[in-house]
């Protein structure tokens, strides 16, 4: 038997790979050594070090605190209300077996979903029964006020155990959305505070019997991890399913889908025109992202999505279950040309400001945004009404799902090549060696993350600031305070 040769570029490719789970393992250590991120200083106020490109470093006059923006509430507006409790103890499960350490967001039940429709006012009191380092609510995706937002340390302090924080926001776009801790969420999401938001639209912009929302998660304690990770939902045949996908997880999830075609119909809550149906492709879903999918049922038979690792499936339908795909040889689907936003963002005539953040990783635990961590990192400043482009470049330790707070974005262009079509979204997954331009309207003054949603770089320090000029906050990030965002 001859051993089969390894190319120069292999080579590199293995040590590099090493190198990289290395760090991975280095960072599972770094988190269990404790609470907060690289050099964290005890004391940290993220609206320091940044200043607008035209005011040479004056103060403004005007400042208004993050804390002071919220929707003022307007008669007649239909209101949803939510009680949830965040809780660390034994879950048992519909099998009977017992979790020792869940720690979950119950409204009564564990991780809830919570549904709205568009233009309702919700309001979500959150209790933190005992979780010690406290929590918060992020609403990944939506786009509310500043003091909404949910980041310890940001636009709030942590909830501690007993305390009670009240969120109140207006659910403005219909769409497929999530919720998590934003108090160590690193930690915290893969513990199982995290939980799904769909905000229903008033006039769907296309047809569906069955609206179902399926959440990727990966969570510590392996029997969670089954029981979130294997779904069946009634469906007859000719019924057509609106198949909600949200990935909680810090690693890209490819679906393959066998039975019928599919199509993709929206991505973070913006809904597509026209999207062409799929078929023998792995359809990719970065951290943090959401995608619909469409399924008509066939007249005979289930359909199967399943997830990347075959970690878990969804049956939609009875009836013999389609034979496993080979589906990991299938091309993945490039969603930047598959459809366009149905909404786009309008067109700017000229950008105000441009950054580049090149994302990298050094040893032996920095995930860094031009070579700095977190509170190294200047915020960009921006004023309202400025548009900004960003030049997202992937050097290193890629995949990087940068996820941007209050704002959607367009995305211009990939690779240099600009998008044969509009598309919006809030989470965009940049490969190893990629390069994204997005642009985004600053038209939601606040103080706003942008940050890789693979939680744990983000935890290493790929996090930085967007801030309005003239917002400030009384809360700061560190020891001191106990707030840790990520
Ligand atoms: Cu799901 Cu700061 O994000
Ligand atoms: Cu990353």
């Amino acid at each position: 038997m001859t051993k089969p040769t390894v190319d120069a570029k292999g080579k590199r490719r293995r040590i590099r790979f090493t190198a990289f789970r290395l760090v991975k393992l280095f960072s599972a250590f770094a988190l269990l050594l404790s609470a907060c991120g690289p050099h964290m200083p005890e004391e940290h106020d993220v609206t320091a070090g940044g200043h607008h490109p035209s005011s040479h470093g004056k103060k403004t006059a005007n400042a208004v605190s993050c804390t002071d923006l919220k929707e003022k509430p307007q008669a007649g507006e239909p209101v949803k209300t939510f009680h949830l409790t965040a809780r660390a103890g034994s879950l048992q499960l519909d099998s009977g077996k017992t979790v020792e350490d869940a720690w979950m967001f119950y409204g009564p039940d564990p991780q809830p979903e919570l549904r709205v429709q568009e233009g309702d006012r919700v309001i979500v009191h959150v209790k933190n029964e005992n979780i010690r380092e406290g929590v918060t609510i992020h609403w990944h995706g939506v786009i509310l006020p500043c003091s909404q937002d949910g980041v310890a340390g940001v636009t709030q302090d942590a909830i501690r155990p007993g305390e009670t924080f009240t969120y109140e926001w207006i659910a403005r776009h219909a769409g497929t959305y999530w919720y998590h801790s934003h108090q160590q969420s690193s930690l915290q999401a893969r513990k199982g505070l995290i939980g799904k938001l769909v905000v229903e639209p008033k006039k769907p912009t296309f047809a569906y019997d069955k609206d179902v929302t399926v959440l990727l998660q990966e969570l510590d304690d392996e029997q969670l991890a089954n029981l979130a990770n294997r779904l069946h939902v009634h469906a007859d045949p000719g019924e057509t399913v609106r198949l909600r996908v949200i990935n909680s997880r810090n690693s890209t999830e490819r679906l393959t889908v066998s039975g019928a075609p599919v199509k993709v119909v929206s991505i973070d809550g913006n809904d597509l025109m026209n999207p062409p149906p799929v078929e023998k492709a792995r359809i990719p879903v970065g951290s943090g992202q959401r995608l619909d999918l469409l399924v008509n049922m066939p007249a005979q038979g289930a359909v199967k999505i399943t997830g990347g690792e075959k970690k878990e499936s969804v049956v939609l339908g009875r009836g013999p279950e389609p034979p496993a795909s080979d589906g990991n040889r299938w091309p993945e689907l490039d969603l930047t040309r598959y459809a366009a936003s149905r909404s786009p963002l309008p067109a700017p005539k000229s950008f105000d400001q441009t950054h580049t953040l090149e994302l990298d990783w050094s040893f032996p635990h920095r995930f860094t945004i031009n070579g700095k961590v977190m509170h190294e990192i200047p915020p960009i400043v921006v004023r309202e009404g400025e548009w900004i482009r960003l030049r997202i470049v992937a050097k290193g330790g890629a995949p990087h799902p940068m996820h941007l707070h209050g704002h959607r974005f367009a995305v211009l262009s990939k690779n240099g090549a600009p998008l044969p079509h509009p598309l919006v979204m809030d989470t965009v997954n940049v490969n190893q060696d990629e390069s994204y331009e997005i642009a985004f309207l600053a038209d939601n003054p606040g103080l706003w993350m942008i940050h890789c949603h693979n939680l744990t770089h983000a935890y290493l320090g790929m996090s930085m600031m967007i801030n309005y000029e003239g917002v400030t906050t009384p809360h700061r990030i560190g020891t001191k305070s106990g707030n840790h965002p990520d």
